[in-house]
């Protein structure tokens, strides 16, 4: 498989080390179990996106945003949910207030690239990159999620306090738009300047509060179903292929006839492990974890043809990249087949298609010039061809 990255080529290389810390030593003392702060954990050269993008994006019906002033105690705060308006930012409030962004990887190339570097971890995990922006003393209460986050500070300056791990128990706050906790039992306390990050386990209460006003923070969330997600998920996807027709036998003449037997019983498990193939379930988690965020974004790209393609490869210039927002991953079964699953959908890759869809899963990128050994064959050229015409891909010049 080619890994290699060319000169000029943007760099959306997997982060090797998190500021001091090797990632061994994060993922054996951290990841999923406990909240770390590390210093200067990524470089930042230049924000990742100026603020008035950011609100401009918050006025964009297709995005998921909300703005929350927090005005001393509960009932006082105020949720407003995107699209905003010119006039929610215009206003002169009183109260300190968060500007939050869900998704913002989905619109902006430069936030997308941001989230390669989280591939060391796996990337069909990896959820949205959401930005928020708070005036000095903002912060959205005291919660929980049910995600790992890094919460990498971009601009500015904010205190993060660490306090108790919770569970479906925990009691929230009367309110009916945030999920806030009525006690927070303070554990650790740590400020943020630009390049820091904390990372955060599932579960585990956590507050930030701007320190500073212009306070940016970058949040990388990852998907994880609940298990209840994974056996009904599963299960109704079985469901679509299995006929009304097929019903249940029983054992015929029994002495207990209010008895359902031991037997009775095996036939039911037998029923339901006959669904759980290793084929079924891969088939099912690779569409589970590649669905798009935003199912309703146009992503259609002009479609392209075989010459037009050829023209593209021999003139060997830019980038070819998976589009802002969309996920792949891949599965390989047992008989050597490889499946690439994209935005939901689930794509059978014939052998001589398998380097291209495994390069452009695992790169996110491919240099035009390095293309053309991977498109070699005609099957592998209708792959591209499919992946850039449904909008999954595209050609850039960088
Ligand atoms: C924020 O950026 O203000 C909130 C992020 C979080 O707590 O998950
Ligand atoms: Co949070």
């Amino acid at each position: 498989m080619n890994t290699s990255t060319v000169a000029g080529a943007p760099n959306l290389a997997p982060l090797t080390q998190l500021g001091e810390l090797s990632l061994a030593e994060f993922m054996a003392d951290y990841w999923q179990q406990k909240p770390v702060c590390i210093r200067n954990a990524i470089d930042l050269e230049q924000p990742l996106i100026a603020v008035d993008e950011l609100a401009g994006l918050a006025l964009e019906a297709e995005v998921d945003s909300r703005l929350i002033e927090n005005q001393g105690n509960v009932a006082d705060w105020q949720v407003i949910h995107g699209p905003l308006s010119e006039a929610d930012f215009n206003k002169e409030r009183d109260f300190p207030w968060t500007l939050l962004v869900q998704g913002v990887d989905c619109f902006v190339p430069q936030v997308h690239d941001f989230l390669a570097k989280f591939r060391f971890l796996p990337s069909w995990r990896l959820d949205d990159l959401m930005i928020s922006y708070a005036t000095k003393g903002a912060g959205v209460g005291a919660h929980y999620d049910r995600y790992d986050v890094f919460l990498i500070q971009g601009e500015g300056q904010r205190q993060w306090q660490i306090g108790q791990t919770c569970s479906e128990n925990s009691g929230l706050m009367a309110h009916d738009q945030l999920c806030l906790l009525d006690q927070f039992e303070l554990q650790q306390e740590f400020i943020l300047n630009p390049c820091d990050l904390l990372y955060i386990p599932p579960l585990v209460a956590h507050k930030g509060t701007a320190v500073s006003d212009h306070c940016v923070t970058y949040s990388v969330g990852f998907r994880s179903p609940s298990h209840s997600d994974v056996i009904t998920g599963f299960a109704d996807e079985r469901n679509l292929d299995l006929s009304a027709d097929l019903r249940l036998k029983d054992r015929g003449k029994v002495t207990h006839s209010a008895e359902i037997s031991a037997d009775d019983v095996a036939d039911l498990v037998r029923l339901m492990q006959q669904q759980i193939t290793t084929e079924n379930v891969a088939q099912w988690f690779g569409k589970l974890s590649t669905e798009a965020k935003y199912p309703n974004l146009d992503m259609a790209e002009e479609a392209m043809d075989a010459d037009e393609l050829a023209t593209i490869v021999a003139d060997g210039y830019g980038v070819l990249r998976v589009s802002e927002g969309v996920r792949l991953a891949y599965t390989w079964e047992g008989d050597g087949g490889l499946t690439l699953f994209a935005q939901g959908e689930a794509l059978p890759c014939p052998p001589d298609t398998t380097d291209f869809a495994e390069t452009i899963a695992n790169q996110w990128l491919i240099e035009v010039d390095q293309l053309a050994p991977l498109i070699s064959s005609e099957a592998a050229k209708a792959m591209l061809l499919i992946l850039h015409n449904q909008g999954y891909l595209y050609f850039a010049d960088e």
